[in-house]
């Protein structure tokens, strides 16, 4: 035992409310006075008091957590873990069965389209982590309605035109990309990969194309900016926080660091309610909800929920000209859901919005993004408006005749977020890069097949959206790959076995 570092058992002595140490990377905290301010609660804290918490902390703190928040005379040391006890791990039959499917995996070649990467994703990750990712609002008809909205467009394909060359290369907020859509902001990266978002920062230097860095990361913000490569480019997603001063600080910050879009969250003064991922969450802390009475925030509200207490809901469009005072970023509206909003955000003098109902987290039965973009652009075009902003859609795009769709209504770009964590997940960093090239692969193709030999010339005579339009009872054809990897909601369950 070497003699400087603390004992585990020195530190299973502080297992209570009264003293709580924990474990994090081999060093021991006290986290005694911490317990009230925890923003996850401190039910989550107790039940790693005198242990080792590293697994459960990783994925939702970034590494300079600890060294942010906890005073530094809190900072015990480190830790003999030679000396720790290793708890027992009761062998979970759904964990078990997990690994099992991990051995039986799909080779990635497998893998032909980004639906493929969800249902090898479902079966592969922890149970948790897929709750977290794959949950949508209430009846999760946005979520869904996000991708059959696509499918409401059909394609008027020119022919006879020249398209042996073809170039899908454009530009957003004044950057070169090789290809129309971004990797957007989703959190917690480290609940499917260990290594979180910095494996897609790699994917996406690898393909040029730019992505949008979550405040809610597990990485830290700068871990993120120090992955990227050479003139790679970078945004930053903006959930705005109460105190305006750390709000400040996050934005300077990422524009000293480099980054090249602000993008401020718009439709989340509330994370929406996910029971997916509430459902999973209670079943895990089931068994502990005894354990500690007096807790603050309600972890049965689901991961979302636990990290994402400072956000401001009185924000407000009175804040806007604030943030266009502290920043040369372009600041770009994320999370537009209306034709009004729009326009005002035109009036403003925004540089940008992404229409999008945050993966259908939010309000359910809010309109998908593709929607409201083939009802804003003839209006925008009729006011002459149609440069004065960009305009970018997210949610449900999975094929690149989605992005193309996007394209020749209006967009600029579109954000793809799930479809990379899944890939991620499933396949590290080579998954990313194969769902990266599927798309351009299809690109390709689909441009040829439409007639286009460049994204300038992509425009709304080459799509139909009077399925789109025509109301909401359009019939839809049923894709197929969708039903496969969509996994339905669940009413509550039994017990296996009968309470004593
Ligand atoms: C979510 C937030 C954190 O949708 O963006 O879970």
């Amino acid at each position: 035992m070497s003699k400087d570092k603390l004992t585990g058992i020195a530190v299973a002595q502080h297992n209570s409310r009264d003293s709580c140490w924990v474990i994090v990377h081999g060093k021991a905290y006290d986290v005694t006075e911490f317990l009230p301010e925890h923003p996850g609660g401190q039910k989550i804290i107790l039940k790693y008091a005198g242990k080792d918490a590293t697994e459960e902390f990783d994925p939702i703190h970034p590494r300079d957590t600890l060294d942010k928040y906890l005073d530094s005379s809190k900072h015990l040391g480190e830790v003999d873990m030679s000396t720790v006890e290793q708890e027992e791990k009761t062998a979970d039959p759904e964990e078990v069965g997990r690994q099992e499917r991990i051995k039986r995996m799909p080779p990635l070649q497998a893998c032909y389209n980004l639906m493929d990467f969800e249902t090898v994703a479902r079966d592969v990750m922890k149970k948790t982590a897929w709750a977290y990712y794959s949950s949508g609002a209430d009846d999760e008809i946005t979520m869904r309605e996000n991708h059959s909205a696509f499918h409401k467009i059909w394609f008027r394909p020119q022919i006879l035109v020249d398209v042996e060359n073809v170039d899908f290369s454009t530009t957003m907020l004044g950057t070169k990309t090789s290809i129309p859509f971004y990797v957007t902001a989703t959190a917690l990266g480290k609940l499917g990969n260990p290594e979180g978002e910095v494996v897609l920062t790699r994917a996406a230097h690898d393909h040029n194309v730019i992505q949008m860095i979550p405040t809610l990361a597990s990485c830290s913000f700068d871990e993120i900016v120090d992955a990227k490569k050479g003139d790679q480019v970078q945004w930053l997603q903006l959930y705005v926080n109460k105190d305006r001063e750390i709000t400040k600080r996050i934005v300077q910050h990422a524009e000293a660091r480099g980054c090249k879009g602000l993008f401020i969250t718009v439709d989340a003064p509330q994370l929406g309610r996910r029971e997916k991922d509430m459902r999973s969450k209670f079943s895990d802390t089931g068994s502990n909800v005894q354990a500690s009475g007096g807790d603050s925030v309600d972890r049965s509200q689901g991961a979302a929920r636990a990290i994402s207490s400072f956000i401001d809901p009185s924000l407000s469009w009175k804040d806007i000209p604030w943030f266009k005072s502290i920043t040369n970023m372009p600041v770009v509206l994320k999370g537009v859901q209306r034709v009004e909003d729009v326009l005002r955000a035109v009036e403003m003098g925004l540089d940008g919005v992404v229409l999008s109902n945050h993966g259908g987290r939010q309000l359910d039965t809010a309109p998908s993004g593709v929607e409201v973009l083939a009802e804003v652009m003839p209006i925008l075009r009729e006011r002459g408006w149609e440069n004065k902003i960009e305009i970018f859609i997210d949610g449900g795009i999975r094929r690149s005749t989605d992005i193309l769709k996007a394209l020749c209504l209006g967009a600029r770009g579109v954000g793809i977020g799930r479809p990379f964590l899944y890939a991620m997940s499933a396949y590290g960093q080579a998954g990313v890069d194969r769902a990266m090239q599927l798309l351009k692969d299809e690109m390709e193709m689909n441009m040829r097949l439409i007639g286009v030999n460049k994204i300038e010339d992509l425009n709304p005579s080459l799509v139909d959206v009077r399925g789109l339009l025509g109301g909401h009872h359009a019939s839809v054809p049923s894709d197929t790959l969708t039903l496969h990897a969509y996994d339905p909601l669940q009413a509550p369950r039994f017990s296996e076995k009968a309470k004593l």
